[in-house]
């Protein structure tokens, strides 16, 4: 007989870090899910809070020894991309770690007040403030800055936005400037919309900021949407980059600082392989190679970690309402909510995440599609990470199959447009969080029910 758990078995190393199975149920993190289950039914979303700490921890080690490895001077600043995920638990928990926030919009600088008002941030924490700005967003930026933030650093989308701090504060502002990154070689475009073009940025330097009294140049941001990647292509933009933090540090004294952006990947799938100590050690020794060659002092380096430092703590439990087979090779089975709102990525992007069964491994297994419950077509998931087929136990209509899908912790709920209206009226998922005590025991408490309908209603006017 082709059990399920043999299934995991043979394919998988496992169990794995977070993944354990014990009487046929899986456990995430420890976290025994049947239980959770049983007690706030499903669909049901889960963020195990400690899992952001842990991440942030492995960041710094990787860049501390990797900076010990090659006698780096600059230091290293993690900072937290908060459009991966605003939820208040998120951004508390992480800003437990002594870390400091990007921000991509003038909403974002109210998240900073609040932390203010609950005394959770001091004002001289670094806020780096991307985006394209309109004046809303700038007006916040200065705002926060005459209010006592004085680390806050509009990174320059474009030369036009410095006009709007341009002798607007008594004190000094510190300034970065993101350069526009080419884009990979197969994508549509060529350049990428977002900062200034590399080869006006030194003349930019000269003509604007270094003539603006009130100017300071901190930082040159770099970030590839594609992440760090070991490719040509990333090490090409990167080094590129580096010759022009160089070329301008060499004419800037204040330039003291290179923001690389997020980009640290999750895993997306038990066979992940990803070399973190290799892949900081390598952009520590680009760097160093690069300063030696223009003399210039080693940067201190910024990272805006999004998904690494959210993405592996989330996760979201469906269950099995039914199984129909279409034809003589497709079987269906049906999940109690939608993927298209709930993990809109896996639509948007055809992004894949950890799917393994949460129950019934004893049982034997089928290879199944799994199907949304909205009418639309595309509202489907059916291929893991590296393209291979979908299996679960198989389904029985009086005994109930759960499926869990992992590392789901980032941009799923921006994306889907968390307690708005979504697709067929789809209620967002119940949102538990879990944590652990002094004594490591696990602690569950409930952040938002599902969805109400009668809050439907009335965003959608009939209230
Ligand atoms: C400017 C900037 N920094 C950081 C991030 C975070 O990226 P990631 O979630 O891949 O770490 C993003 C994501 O879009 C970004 O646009």
């Amino acid at each position: 007989m082709d059990r399920y758990v043999d299934l995991i078995h043979q394919n998988y190393e496992f169990p794995t870090v977070e993944f354990k199975e014990l009487k046929n149920e899986l456990f995430f993190h420890d976290i025994p899910l049947m239980k959770l289950i049983k007690k706030y039914g499903t669909p049901l979303r889960i963020t195990y809070l400690p899992k952001i700490t842990q991440q942030i921890q492995k960041a710094r080690r990787l860049f501390r020894n990797a900076m010990k490895k090659y006698d780096f001077d600059g230091d290293y600043t993690y900072c937290y991309c908060t459009k991966s995920s605003h939820f208040s638990f998120i951004v508390e928990e992480a800003m437990k770690s002594d870390i400091y926030l990007e921000t991509s919009s003038s909403n974002d600088l109210e998240i900073i007040k609040s932390l203010q008002q609950k005394g959770k941030v001091d004002e001289d924490m670094y806020i780096l403030c991307n985006g394209y700005k309109q004046k809303k967003y700038t007006d916040g930026i200065l705002d926060l800055f005459n209010r006592g933030f004085e680390n806050i650093v509009p990174i320059l989308d474009n030369m036009k936005e410095a006009d709007a701090y341009a002798n607007q504060t008594e004190k000094v502002m510190q300034i970065g400037i993101r350069l526009a990154a080419d884009e990979e070689p197969k994508f549509e475009f060529y350049t990428s919309r977002l900062g200034v073009r590399p080869s006006e940025v030194v003349n930019f330097y000269k003509d604007k900021i270094a003539k603006t009294k009130n100017f300071k140049l901190k930082l040159l941001h770099f970030f590839i949407n594609t992440g760090i990647k070991d490719t040509p292509y990333y090490w090409n933009e990167f080094t590129e980059f580096l010759h022009l933090y160089c070329e301008l540090k060499q004419i800037c004294p204040t330039l003291d600082t290179i923001d690389i952006g997020g980009g640290f990947p999750i895993k997306t799938s038990i066979n992940f392989e990803y070399d973190y100590k290799y892949m900081t050690e390598q952009i520590i020794e680009n760097i160093v190679n690069i300063c030696k060659e223009y003399n210039v002092p080693h940067p201190n380096i910024f990272t805006e970690f999004g998904s690494f430092t959210v993405g592996e703590s989330g996760a979201i439990i469906y269950e099995v309402i039914d199984c129909k087979a279409q034809n003589d090779k497709e079987l269906w089975y049906m999940i109690d909510s939608s993927f298209m709102t709930t993990l809109p990525d896996i639509w948007g992007m055809k992004q894949r995440f950890i799917m393994l069964a949460i129950n019934h491994w004893q049982k034997e297994y089928n290879r199944v599609n799994l199907g949304g419950i909205t009418c639309d077509s595309m509202d489907y998931y059916n291929s893991e990470a590296e393209g291979q087929d979908l299996f679960l136990p198989e389904y029985k209509e009086d005994d109930p199959l759960y499926v869990g899908f992992f590392h789901t912790g980032a941009y799923q709920e921006s994306v889907g447009g968390y307690g708005g209206v979504q697709h067929c009226l789809v209620p967002a998922p119940k949102h538990i969080l879990v944590d652990l005590d002094e004594d490591d025991n696990i602690q569950t408490r409930l952040f938002a029910g599902e969805q109400t309908t009668d809050s439907m209603m009335k965003v959608l006017g009939y209230k």
